[in-house]
């Protein structure tokens, strides 16, 4: 057909590779509309009779890309990808429960997930109970007493990384006929997938991504589970753009790599900081007397890149500390190839009173550090130098 040239740019020469010449990393299908020729394939499409894309709100492949590798990493049947990690967890919340259910979770649980279930979902009738995620005897009983519709749990927990029983909370939420979901952000795809947690949520701008550049969440569970959630989300409207989701999986190519070196460094980091006479207590759950050390061995096969400490000096000694550090930058998130830090003031936990705070573990000195793929040696040398800083002023 002859086009004039207005109608030419919009209908553009066709220049795919032919089907036997395929390209070796996957295109971004930058592109909001898929269409077919017929409208009866068009509506089997619709129907999930054949394969295929419509809209890119509902799927489009390259997020279907980073949707099937992410199940399989985690060891499920299916996944559904979203714009953030927080918003993984609202449209599962808003997707799951409905007026008058009951949400079990918990004073260690992230404090922005803690915000929607205490006052966004509280709103809109759905209530809750904080416990500690220590306190099994508590969760029986609670379970026992009070019908909930899921558990929502996180191992280790930010941000002293206190190790959840996976299997005692996941089997006592299945006893009293709750979902059992585990935020597993800080353990990572690759891990607690022999569990029988009903749905793992992720922020894949953690480690997945792995380079602070792009944001992303993913909730992966069976088919079933997923069919339900993908339904809701794609009308909330949260769906991950097809370029994030390039990234993303361009992230996970070194994922494995990253998430091992950055546990070995901390590891180290965090046998350096036990030893360290200004350094009141180190949590780290590769560490043989940390809290937690044996059931994170059982649980984990790597420990992470999180070590989080409490100077003695306290609150102005640990924000010396982290103005001190020159390769570790001052700012939230984890898991990226750069070195972060918290400094108290910006850890505690405001929304909890003081018996909660107390429980949360969060103390005056507390300090978290997110190691990257920093040569280990700089790392604590920077770490001596910024707590000679601390320990001088
Ligand atoms: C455990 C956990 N869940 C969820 C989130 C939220 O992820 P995002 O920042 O991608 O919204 C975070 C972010 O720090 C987190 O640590």
């Amino acid at each position: 057909m002859t086009m004039k040239k207005p109608t030419l740019v919009n209908h553009p020469p066709d220049a795919s590779p032919p089907p036997d010449n395929r390209p070796v990393v996957a295109p971004i299908y930058q592109t909001v509309k898929f269409e077919f020729d017929s409208v009866d394939e068009t509506l089997r499409a619709l129907r999930a009779e054949r394969p295929g894309y419509f809209y890119s709100r509902s799927s489009n492949p390259t997020t279907r890309q980073l949707e099937l590798t992410l199940a399989e990493l985690q060891g499920r049947k299916d996944c559904v990808v979203c714009a953030t990690g927080v918003g993984v967890v609202a449209q599962t919340l808003l997707s799951l429960t409905k007026q008058g259910d009951h949400v079990l979770c918990f004073i260690e649980t992230y404090g922005p997930s803690r915000h929607l279930i205490r006052r966004t979902m509280a709103r809109f009738g759905v209530q809750h109970t904080l416990l500690s995620i220590e306190d099994l005897e508590g969760i029986e009983q609670l379970l026992t007493t009070r019908p909930t519709r899921l558990v929502l749990f996180e191992s280790p927990t930010n941000p002293i990384n206190k190790i959840a029983d996976i299997a005692a909370i996941t089997r006592l939420a299945h006893a009293h006929g709750a979902l059992a979901v585990l935020d597993n952000t800080f353990a990572g795809v690759h891990q607690h997938g022999e569990f029988e947690v009903d749905l793992y949520l992720h922020s894949l701008t953690k480690f997945a991504s792995g380079h602070g550049d792009v944001m992303g969440g993913a909730a992966i569970a069976s088919e079933a589970l997923v069919r339900g959630l993908r339904a809701d989300f794609t009308v909330l409207g949260g769906m991950l753009d097809a370029h994030a989701a390039f990234l993303i999986q361009r992230g996970l190519k070194t994922y494995f790599v990253r998430y091992r070196t950055q546990s070995a460094t901390a590891q180290r980091v965090a046998e350096y900081l036990v030893a360290h006479p200004a350094i009141e207590r180190t949590r780290y759950p590769g560490l043989a007397d940390s809290p937690g050390h044996a059931l994170a061995r059982a649980q984990m096969q790597e420990f992470g890149a999180i070590v989080s400490f409490d100077l003695r000096g306290g609150a102005e000694a640990g924000r010396r500390f982290a103005e001190a550090l020159h390769l570790f930058a001052m700012t939230p998130s984890l898991g990226s190839t750069e070195s972060l830090v918290m400094p108290p003031q910006l850890l505690a936990p405001r929304d909890l009173n003081s018996e909660q705070q107390r429980l949360s573990g969060i103390g005056p000195g507390t300090v978290r550090l997110s190691i990257g793929l920093e040569d280990p040696d700089d790392l604590l040398a920077d770490i001596e130098q910024a707590l000679q800083a601390a320990a001088g002023a």
